[in-house]
């Protein structure tokens, strides 16, 4: 909640600046939800606070500088929002009034339209041509995209219809299909902000590269007088030759709505285009013309929004991924829906045994789940869409590499996993080798920059690597000539490769991926070897089995950390492949930093950090001799809190310690005595 005047002209700046990205670059800097979220506080605020009205009264984003402003002839208006059918009885309670209807069963004729998630035109034909093309813009000045519109096959740029009005304006929706979306996926983060930056090509070729779609759907007041109702101009534009949403439907209770909204949001990610809600409409244009507008939208319309955050699908395929611990995690692969503003076309299953509790089935129609940045969940089965020649699912005893999987026994819950392995331990899988090679690059690992997940996908492809010295040894020249890079970036990460072979025992013991050995069990089994060449020793058998026997009694290290060690440096292939590595790396031997700043004080983190990313701050700390521990325990002196969400249950535990709780600010502050 905003809490003063302040911190509201703050926030509104930001608006105004992702604004002025989404509208002028056709370039996003936040997520659709989180857009809305910081709106809605604004709009909050300005409920309370009277005298603020910014973010009330504007519709859309002033024109962009790059196209000339044209008055439209009329206000182009938005729509007001429902979230649930409370919020649409509620409007047409209030419409009912407003009209002084007060017999219940008379009728109020309502038309239910898709509302299409694109970016609206207004289009001027006159004596039957088109001769303007607008955008929204502010909604009462738009640019004229004229050129832009031109270029769109679906809109007739010519109508010969007898008696057709002098001049006619036609609005709707430019869009993009999910099929052609599908081609330049990679560019925009939704089909709506591609037909956006299409649309908004200063030079319409550019426009008529990524072919756009358009759905006719209204006029202005002027040109409705030859008409008595909204589903009578839908059929007349028909004629025109526009496309017009056949889905449309003229619905008398709201009953029918309700069931149109339900049976619409499940076929939803089977249409060829994106569609965000319903919008209903007052059929009638005389009562349309009664209700008249408030100031951004009319009274006559309603958006009924689809969740931001919950959508229905249809899974097509159920794909198994190998994860770096050789863990077999089933992915439904469905059709694509946009959730707040993301377009999701996976959806994670967890494992076999989730399968088999849920009976989730290919061909299955399913409620998917998009909660912040989480992976999307498959969180059940629309059992009434299910077609009776339907199979039950069989989980796969095989990994894709061919191995047969495995269930390990847990020795803590005397239980057998639920999760499906591949039990290879070197890099002989490789789906596993794959992951671990992205585990090896990563932040808290040997951090190379510019060298990313999707780099390592495509080098991999390339065959340009398999072990993580091959990192070291990439030929550069091959990766100048491909697509996307060039001599700047390939300096780059010629110069973060360098960088990334200075590094601290500790680091490289936890980019190895050794089975259950964390950053934590990194830290304690550097602490106890001190240096590369007596931790190298443990490929040795008899040294080996000795320093097991020594490493149990270490306080962290237990006897699943115990097997995980001996699986590896048992293996002859990982031998190898650490002394190769070893060869290009120069590895600090392990130090303990006894003084600086956090001398003897041991300290946790918890929660997102702004000054620095947590393990940096870790990092600091340690190099200040601080101790960084992964559990609340007595020992804390300091829990260390971050601002974006931060672990509740940490924090209340801290506070039954009576341990000192400080944020990050203090942490700083004490960093910098
Ligand atoms: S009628 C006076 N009908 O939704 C209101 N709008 O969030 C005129 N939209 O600005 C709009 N599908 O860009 C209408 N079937 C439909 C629509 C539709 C999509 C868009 C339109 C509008 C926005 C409001």
């Amino acid at each position: 909640m905003i809490k003063s005047s302040a911190e509201y002209k703050k926030k509104l700046a930001l608006l105004t600046k992702y604004d002025q990205f989404y509208y002028d670059y056709s370039e996003p800097k936040i997520s659709d939800y989180e857009y809305d979220k910081l709106k809605n506080e604004l709009l909050k605020f300005e409920e309370i606070n009277k005298e603020f009205n910014f973010v009330k009264s504007k519709v859309g984003y002033a024109p962009s500088v790059k196209f000339s402003k044209v008055k439209h002839s009329e206000k182009m208006l938005s729509l007001d929002n429902a979230f649930d059918i409370e919020d649409v009885k509620n409007f047409i309670k209030k419409i009912r009034n407003y009209l002084s209807l007060r017999n219940n069963d008379e009728l109020l004729e309502l038309i239910a339209e898709p509302k299409i998630d694109g970016i609206s035109a207004s289009l001027i034909y006159q004596k039957g041509n088109l001769t303007k093309g607008l955008s929204r813009g502010d909604g009462e000045f738009g640019e004229d995209i004229t050129e832009n519109l031109l270029t769109i096959q679906e809109i007739p740029k010519k109508i010969n219809i007898k008696n057709f009005p002098e001049i006619f304006e036609v609005r709707g929706e430019v869009y993009i299909s999910k099929k052609d979306f599908e081609k330049i996926k990679d560019q925009f983060a939704n089909p709506r902000n591609a037909a956006a930056g299409s649309l908004r090509q200063k030079d319409s070729k550019n426009t008529s590269k990524i072919p756009l779609k358009f759905f006719a759907y209204s006029t202005i007041l002027k040109n409705q007088e030859n008409f008595q109702c909204q589903s009578d101009f839908l059929n007349f534009l028909k004629k025109c030759n526009f496309k017009i949403n056949e889905l449309s439907k003229v619905i008398n209770n709201i009953n029918d709505l309700e069931n149109y909204y339900n049976h619409l949001e499940k076929i939803r990610s089977s249409l060829n285009y994106d569609i965000d809600g319903i919008v209903y409409k007052i059929n009638d244009f005389n009562l349309q013309k009664r209700l008249g507008n408030l100031s951004n939208s009319p009274r006559w319309a309603i958006a009924h929004k689809f969740s931001a955050e919950k959508a229905y699908s249809i899974i097509k395929d159920i794909e198994i991924q190998v994860g770096r611990t050789g863990a077999l995690t089933p992915v439904a692969k469905i059709e694509p829906v946009t959730v707040g503003g993301v377009v999701v076309s996976n959806a994670t299953l967890h494992n076999e045994d989730e399968i088999k509790k849920k009976d989730i089935r290919i061909n299955d129609t399913v409620k998917i789940q998009r909660a912040g940045d989480v992976i999307p969940q498959v969180v059940e089965v629309d059992l009434s869409k299910r077609k009776d020649n339907s199979k039950p699912y069989i989980f796969p005893l095989k990994c894709p590499c061919g191995n047969d999987t495995i269930k390990e026994f847990n020795v803590i819950t005397k239980k057998y996993d639920s999760v499906r392995r591949c039990p290879d331990i070197s890099y002989d899988c490789p789906y596993i080798a794959k992951e671990k090679l992205k585990h090896f690059i990563s932040k808290d690992a040997i951090n190379i920059d510019g060298l990313g997940k999707k780099v390592i996908d495509h080098f991999w492809d390339l065959n340009f690597i398999k072990y993580p010295s091959d990192i070291y040894n990439l030929n550069y020249d091959k990766i100048k000539i491909l697509d996307g890079w060039g001599d700047l970036s390939v300096n780059n990460l010629k110069k973060a490769v360098d960088k990334s072979r200075d590094i601290t025992l500790e680091k490289f013991v936890f980019s190895l991926g050794i089975r259950h050995i964390g950053q934590e069990n990194a830290k304690i089994i550097s602490s106890y070897f001190k240096s590369i060449n007596t931790f190298f020793k443990l490929f040795d058998k008899t040294y080996l089995n000795n320093e097991l026997t020594n490493l149990k009694e270490i306080d962290g290290i237990g006897d699943t950390q115990i097997k995980a060690l001996e699986n590896f440096f048992k293996n002859k292939k990982n031998k190898n492949i650490v002394s190769l590595l070893m060869k290009e790396l120069r590895i600090k031997n392990f130090e303990i930093i006894t003084q600086g700043i956090f001398a003897n004080k041991t300290l946790m983190f918890t929660g997102g950090f702004e000054k620095m990313s947590r393990s940096e701050s870790k990092s600091v700390t340690e190099a200040q001799g601080g101790k960084v521990l992964g559990s609340i325990s007595k020992k804390l002196d300091y829990l260390v809190v971050g601002n974006s969400k931060p672990t509740k249950s940490k924090i209340e535990k801290a506070k039954e310690l009576k341990i000192e709780i400080i944020n990050e600010n203090k942490w700083y502050e004490l960093l910098n005595r």
